[in-house]
């Protein structure tokens, strides 16, 4: 069976069965509970099972192929890649779902349709697994389909799922198939020692609870079905094949490997391993730069670029020289864009991207590679390399450790894995500290969240239209820090979320006035108010209150709001498509738009966007904000990569004729309302990716008077009215030219005026003195000036220029026939330093002024009048 039939088949099954077929999303996930990357079909639709929004199908049931990556947090494949024959960090995920439709019988009893029927496959080859307290998947599994119990197996926390750390879980029922006696032992899943025997290939979990981060669990409202198979896995059962790297696709990136690597398949474990780890990774990297993931040193970026480097560090160890990734790359996209259409409008970024990542490493592979040799010279043979070198391979040169080890290995080397532990250990414990700012609540106060919640589900925001109502207090949660958390039914307080920052205003009731200095979300959905009470008691549970945002400050951050999006769709149009947003920050007194770019931005540049952006400002064109369906946006052409959302209704925003974008923001009703924009710094904050800086409204207003004021007192300092101001600077400085010149003039006649008095100190003909603070040109025309006096056979200066070091110089006269340079040659040698050897006038150089009497009298003795 083909990849492409498979997913037809699938999609067919569920469509009968009323299910509505939903493209993938992409790989980062728009959740507030989701982890890094999406690493399974259901996490699109997390909002659904949570009931955080209305399900938009009738009846609620979805079907989908999710691409997903499992390289970071909680489900992380990473290390058992080309080990494994099964383990992908990129894979699609096949999956169906019920958001409080039906339940575990119709789940159960079309995971076996599906299987036997659609797939064909030998039922009495199909082992299940439940939960250890789930009876009720047991009987179905007996009673639905006649399932022998004999295969029926019960598991704890094997057959119970979770997203991540957060978020929702529940007992699962595998189906795993039995490859046969000759892949392992008998005894069914439950066996570890039977593990690639029987092969897990569908999840059946029964979404029904919600992690919290505090470890508890929260039932959810309704009971929902989420199903989830690998594509890749399946593909494998149907076609006998234990391993997923026979697959149609996987195959032929293995192909792609050998002929890069010029290494078949088949010649020893560790190349196989590495053929395994390139096809692999070769659609990891392709479709998470197809996303909008930027190699970088944080997060996502941090995972990708590991990604690249170990696929990069194990050819090399097969001994390729040349690029791998763009060629990987590009056969991913030439086998998967039939599927993935966007592979196709993408490549270009995709392989820029791969290509200068790899370029670069390839770069410090060479100087980690020095480092390695260097330190293995002072290891004894058959030793370790110390913990600490395979860690700063690791963390400054990004060499996997298991290229390291594999490398010491080939060398008849050790490493010192214990120390590696404890420097990573250390590294992980600083990065989780530095994680911990803004952390979610935790304990007590995560539970009366969580609480409140419950009772009264979301808070219905209404600020875009409305900046002051009365409401109904639902919660009040005193924190440690002295504010409380105050949660109303409805409110006209923005909460932050997608960059911009959270409202402040007032809530007032009789007897209370409560500022609230911020609005974050407590649990997706349910604004808190981070209120300071100013006068009388918090307000109690059930009270009214009016609840007033601060709108002179609302007004300013929906200006940097729309400018923001402006200023986006500008980056576009001026550097191209490939600019990404990768964070933004909108606050009332700037904006900030970080996004990714391989090059320095142009002076010519920066004024190009800012005259498109200034431009629809002034077109005073409408801001339309509205709801739609995803598949009508992406007709519409709306950017949306970052936090991208799935399926059902988006928010869409046109702002003026040109940018069309999803955002839940707040923002102006026209773009006349942005005023002036001024962009007012730009620059990179790390490899392919930038920031820039923006102000708005009054902003530029307020930058332009400081900037005249500077001015007005730069002009009064220099003298002169300030339109003459750059005159008045060019007439000073070379009015400073000018006297430098006569000072240096003025210097050399001083020197030399000095020259009888130093011809009178002269024993026998021949003057040796000190002079400081001369150049060396200085001294050189103040002891010509010497020798010339009359009785003056020869003169030797010495001294330590304003500009430091020593500066040495001897002339003799034609008659005297003293050499000169041989006065100070023992000088010169002896403040460190050498130079002149000509017979009338040398000059020499040191560097040891300390040690200037020393020389003089070195030259008093080459003259003879020691
Ligand atoms: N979420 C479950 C999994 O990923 C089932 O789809 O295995």
């Amino acid at each position: 069976m083909k990849a492409q039939e498979l997913r037809q088949a699938w999609t067919e099954f569920w469509v009968a069965r009323q299910h509505t077929d939903v493209p993938s999303a992409g790989l980062i996930p728009h959740h507030p509970s989701a982890p890094m990357f999406t690493n399974s079909g259901m996490m699109p639709f997390v909002p659904y099972f949570i009931g955080e929004e209305k399900v938009p199908w009738v009846p609620p049931r979805a079907s989908s192929i999710q691409r997903c990556v499992r390289a970071g947090g909680k489900h992380n494949d990473l290390d058992e890649i080309g080990w494994s024959p099964r383990h992908l960090s990129f894979f699609e995920m096949l999956g169906n779902f019920s958001f409080g439709d039906y339940f575990k019988p119709d789940a159960i009893r079309w995971a076996w349709e599906f299987s036997t029927e659609v797939l064909g496959l030998d039922g009495d080859r199909i082992w299940v697994t439940c939960h250890v307290d789930d009876d009720e998947a047991v009987e179905l599994w007996v009673d639905e389909v006649g399932f022998p119990i004999e295969r029926i197996q019960r598991l704890d926390k094997d057959n119970f799922w979770e997203m991540g750390d957060t978020g929702p879980c529940g007992p699962s029922s595998e189906l795993f198939w039995d490859f046969g006696a000759e892949v392992g032992p008998d005894g069914g899943p439950a066996n570890p020692a039977a593990e690639h025997r029987y092969v897990e290939f569908w999840n059946l979990v029964f979404q029904q609870s919600f992690r919290l981060p505090d470890g508890s669990l929260r039932p959810l409202e309704s009971k929902n079905i989420d199903t989830g198979g690998g594509l890749e896995r399946i593909l494998g059962v149907v076609d006998g094949s234990p391993s997923v790297f026979t697959t149609d696709e996987l195959a032929q990136l293995v192909g792609e490997a050998e002929s890069l690597t010029g290494v078949r398949l088949g010649r020893d474990a560790q190349s196989d391993r590495t053929l395994k780890l390139l096809a692999d990774h070769a659609r990891t990297m392709t479709f998470l730069v197809n996303d909008g993931v930027i190699p970088s040193n944080e997060d996502r970026g941090y995972v990708l670029r590991r990604i690249i480097r170990r696929a990069v560090s194990f050819a090399y160890l097969l001994g390729v020289e040349t690029a791998v990734a763009p060629a990987l790359a590009q056969r991913t996209i030439d086998l998967m864009a039939d599927a993935y259409p966007e592979l196709r409008s993408n490549a270009e970024t995709v392989l820029g991207v791969l290509g200068r990542e790899e370029d670069q490493f390839r770069r410090t592979l060479r100087g980690g590679l020095n480092i390695l040799d260097g330190a293995l010279a002072d290891v004894d043979e058959g030793g370790e390399l110390p913990g600490s070198v395979a860690f700063l391979l690791h963390d400054t040169h990004g060499f996997p450790l298991e290229v390291t080890t594999e490398i010491t290995e080939q060398r008849g080397y050790g490493v010192d894995q214990a120390g590696f532990d404890v420097d990573m250990a250390e590294q992980r414990r600083r990065a989780r500290e530095g994680g911990k700012k803004g952390a979610v609540a935790v304990g007590d106060e995560a539970d009366a969240f969580a609480a409140v919640l419950a009772a009264h589900g979301t808070s219905e925001f209404v600020g875009r239209e409305v900046f002051e109502l009365e409401a109904t207090v639902v919660g009040v949660v005193p924190a440690a820090d002295g504010t409380t958390s105050v949660f109303l039914d409805r409110t006209p307080f923005y909460a932050e979320s997608g960059g911009q920052v959270g409202d402040t205003g007032y809530l007032t009731g009789p007897g209370f006035v409560g500022e609230v200095t911020d609005t974050t979300y407590a649990l997706p959905g349910l604004h808190r108010h981070v209120v300071r009470v100013t006068e009388g008691d918090a307000p109690s549970v059930g009270s009214t209150v009016d609840a007033a945002i601060d709108v002179a400050r609302r007004d300013a951050i929906r200006r940097n709001h729309t400018a923001t999006h402006l200023l986006h769709w500008a980056l576009r149009e001026v550097l191209g498509t490939h600019v990404k947003q990768q964070g933004s920050y909108v606050a009332p007194d700037r904006l900030r738009f970080d996004f990714s770019h391989f090059e320095a931005i142009t002076p010519e540049q920066v004024r190009a966007i800012e005259d498109l952006v200034n431009h629809d400002v002034l077109a005073n064109e409408p801001v339309r904000h509205f709801e739609t369906t995803k598949a009508a946006a992406v007709d519409l052409g709306a950017i949306a990569f970052f936090g991208e959302k799935y399926g059902d209704v988006v928010r869409v925003l046109e702002a003026g004729p040109h940018s069309t974008e999803l955002c839940g923001g707040t923002h102006v009703r026209r773009t006349g309302d942005i005023g002036p924009t001024k962009v007012v710094s730009e620059g990179s904050i790390g490899s392919n990716l930038r920031r820039i800086e923006a102000i708005t409204g009054f902003g530029p207003i307020e930058r332009i008077r400081t900037e005249e004021a500077e001015l007005a007192a730069a002009a009064a300092a220099v003298g002169v009215p300030r339109p003459e101001l750059l005159d008045g600077i060019d007439k000073r400085l070379a009015e400073l030219r000018d006297l430098r010149d006569e000072v240096k003039s003025l210097k050399a006649k001083l020197a030399t005026g000095g020259a009888p008095d130093l011809a009178g100190q002269a024993v026998d003909g021949i003057v040796v003195a000190r002079v400081d603070g001369l150049s060396r040109d200085d001294l050189r025309s103040l002891g010509v000036a010497v020798r010339d006096q009359p009785d003056v056979r020869a003169v030797v200066l010495i001294g330590a220029p304003e500009a430091g070091g020593v500066a040495l110089v001897a002339a003799s006269s034609k008659e005297s026939g003293i050499d000169a340079g041989g006065l100070i040659a023992d000088a010169a040698r002896a403040v460190g330093g050498g130079g002149g050897k000509n017979p009338e006038l040398a000059v020499a150089g040191g560097k040891d002024a300390t040690r200037i009497d020393e020389a003089l009298d070195l030259a008093r003795t080459a003259a003879g009048i020691a």
